[in-house]
């Protein structure tokens, strides 16, 4: 690729995000605010042909000129018995929501495409003045908003939140919400065609309507300051009318703090203040702070942990101390009662499965994961990494791609930024070498550093064969050269080999860099046992975790490793009959939540790993 070219690429990929997604900046916490949850029952409809958005023409009736009005499943009643409406939403089937629509119906578990879903409410606003949000925690893939017929907005991207104000639309009686949801995978997406994990559709987390008073606090940041442990700094931002020169209060009791701080021009408050008796956040003391933000009618509620992560040299620092990472890889799934993890209940079952291996670490994969996850790992001392699915062949050259998923990273750090147990934002996974894919992470990283300077950034950069000995294996990936902590996947004596392969490599890594494992493992059936080199059998995937440790131990630099996977998981391209049937079976536990003899060989490693940091 010559320089001008991908010179373009560069200053392409620089293009205001504004003019590819359309929502609203996000309100965060809302797990402590004054929600009205629309949860529960649903209608919906099946639309592969995408007729209740398009004519018979291709032509969409959801016009700019005519937004709302157009879309056909508009639950428009018939004026007259002679017209013809070939659908009715109230004789129609209904789906749960949160939910993906592929474990609630065996029709639609392979379904890719458009469902419309309906929700019939009324509201009541506890104060006329009050100003009312409606709030997606997560909709996969695209989805097109409307309410009381008339169109509110779309939000591309699977697995963040997002957000409308709905205070003009909404009525007493008889609202309607209606959403256009498609989960096909495209080319220009993110991530792109092609993910190892299922493709659940539909409305898979919580949809509430957030009250709020006229001027209230809609985005706030209060972290420890990553230079110096006795300073906590940040901003809170107003959002209303007349919202300079605002009085904003900040309480966090336990440290006698009661701060009043006053807003700028823009109803933004900047937050610093020193603080000499903070009880630390960490796994073994996961602390956390109660604190209170009011400002004139509103007031809000948050639990937070001040700690610092950062680097030196090879070493993870938490709060000073270098840490090892006790880590494992999730997907979020719950594979006993199947389909997508979404409620604080699946965030239990799988942290404590993690728990019960000892880790003190966990990595998101490969997309962010339910605000339960890491609001729990702040509760349970447990580190995460969490990551936007920029996996594979993403279309590195396409502006609305990148726009795309840096409007993800954008939303997963505004809803986490607050979260002690984050640690790292990783850009991606398993991405081919190339100048644009390189510019197109290289963009990302500097994205998360504007938003966030205080974790890490990481991502399962590419390996290689140093100098051409494939002996030796190295990390010859120039996004390597951008990153805080380094990380690769590899998977020798699976797909590279037998596990006695992990006794003939070695790995020079050059770059003076924290190295984490964020991949390795083997598949295994439960209950299917044999000699250690019958692949499938608990045996071998035990005997490569055996040998794989012993290989990761002599990398000097390994400040930890998340293998792949805890639980085994969904994905279309998991064939083999008796054995895969639709699964990806590297998980240490079942999809019935059985154990496999790997598990006990990570958790006797991990449990000599905390003993010698005592
Ligand atoms: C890859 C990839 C995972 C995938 C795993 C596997 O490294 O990152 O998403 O599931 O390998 O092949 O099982």
């Amino acid at each position: 690729m010559n320089k001008i070219k991908s010179g373009i690429i560069f200053l392409m990929l620089l293009l205001p995000l504004s003019r590819i997604i359309s929502q609203e900046s996000l309100l965060i916490n809302v797990y402590n605010r004054s929600v009205y949850s629309l949860d529960g029952e649903w209608k919906f409809i099946v639309d592969p042909y995408e007729n209740g958005y398009y004519n018979y023409r291709l032509e969409a009736f959801d016009t700019k000129e005519n937004p709302g009005k157009g879309a056909y499943f508009l639950n428009a009643k018939p004026e007259n018995k002679s017209e013809l409406v070939e659908y009715d939403f109230d004789k129609s089937e209904t789906i749960k929501v949160p939910g993906d629509w592929n474990s609630q119906y065996e029709k639609l578990f392979y379904y890719e495409g458009t469902i419309w879903y309906k929700k019939s409410f009324d509201y009541n606003k506890s104060n006329n003045e009050n100003r009312v949000f409606l709030y997606f925690e997560a909709v996969n893939y695209k989805a097109e908003v409307y309410l009381n017929g008339k169109k509110i907005g779309t939000h591309i991207g699977g697995f963040t939140p997002f957000n409308f104000e709905v205070t003009s639309l909404l009525k007493e009686k008889d609202n309607f919400l209606i959403l256009k949801v498609d989960n096909k995978r495209i080319k220009d997406g993110v991530p792109t065609v092609n993910t190892d994990w299922w493709n659940y559709g539909g409305i898979t987390r919580s949809v509430k309507l957030i009250e709020t008073s006229q001027n209230f606090i809609r985005d706030y940041r209060i972290q420890l300051n990553s230079k110096n442990n006795k300073e906590i700094l940040g901003y809170i931002q107003l959002d209303g009318q007349n919202i300079n020169e605002k009085k904003v209060k900040l309480s966090i009791p336990e440290l006698g703090i009661e701060n009043e701080i006053v807003t700028d021009n823009n109803g933004l408050a900047q937050i610093k203040f020193i603080s000499k008796k903070i009880n630390y956040w960490s796994p073994g003391n996961p602390y956390l702070y109660t604190l209170t933000l009011s400002s004139d009618k509103d007031k809000i509620t948050d639990q937070i942990g001040f700690r610092t992560i950062t680097t030196q040299g090879q070493n993870i620092l938490l709060n000073g101390e270098s840490v090892y990472l006790r880590g494992i890889c999730i997907h979020e799934e719950n594979p006993i009662r199947g389909g997508r993890a979404n409620s604080l209940e699946d965030a239990k079952l799988l942290l404590t499965w993690a728990k019960e291996l000892n880790c003190n670490f966990v990595r998101l994969a490969h997309y962010p994961h339910n605000e339960h996850m890491a609001r729990l790992a702040d509760k349970m001392g447990i580190m995460v990494w969490e990551e936007i699915p920029v996996y594979w062949t993403i279309s590195w050259e396409n502006q609305e791609t990148y726009n795309n998923a840096e409007n993800q990273l954008t939303e997963v750090i505004s809803r986490d930024k607050n979260r002690a147990s984050v640690i790292i934002w990783s850009m991606a996974n398993e991405t081919p070498t190339s100048e644009p894919r390189t510019a197109f992470l290289t963009n990302l990283a500097k994205k998360a550093r504007k938003l966030d300077p205080s974790r890490l950034i990481s991502a399962a950069l590419e390996q290689n064969n140093f100098e051409g000995n494939p002996a030796i294996q190295t990390l010859d990936d120039p996004f390597a050269e951008v990153v805080d902590v380094l990380s690769f996947n590899q998977y020798i004596g699976w797909y590279n080999g037998l596990p006695a392969k992990c006794g003939e490599i070695t790995w020079k890594i050059t770059q003076d860099k924290p190295v984490l494992i964020s991949e390795f493992g083997a598949g295994a059936k439960y209950g299917f046992h044999g000699d250690s080199l019958t692949r499938w059998t608990e045996e071998y995937q035990e005997y490569l975790y055996t040998e794989t440790l012993k290989m990761i131990n002599n990398i000097s630099q390994l400040r930890g490793f998340t293998p792949w996977i805890l639980v085994d998981f969904r994905s279309p391209r998991r064939h083999l009959p008796g054995i895969q049937d639709g699964w990806n079976r590297k998980g240490l536990i079942s999809d019935k939540g059985e154990k496999k003899k790997a598990f006990f060989i990570l958790k006797e490693f991990y449990d000599k790993k905390a003993a010698q940091k005592k």
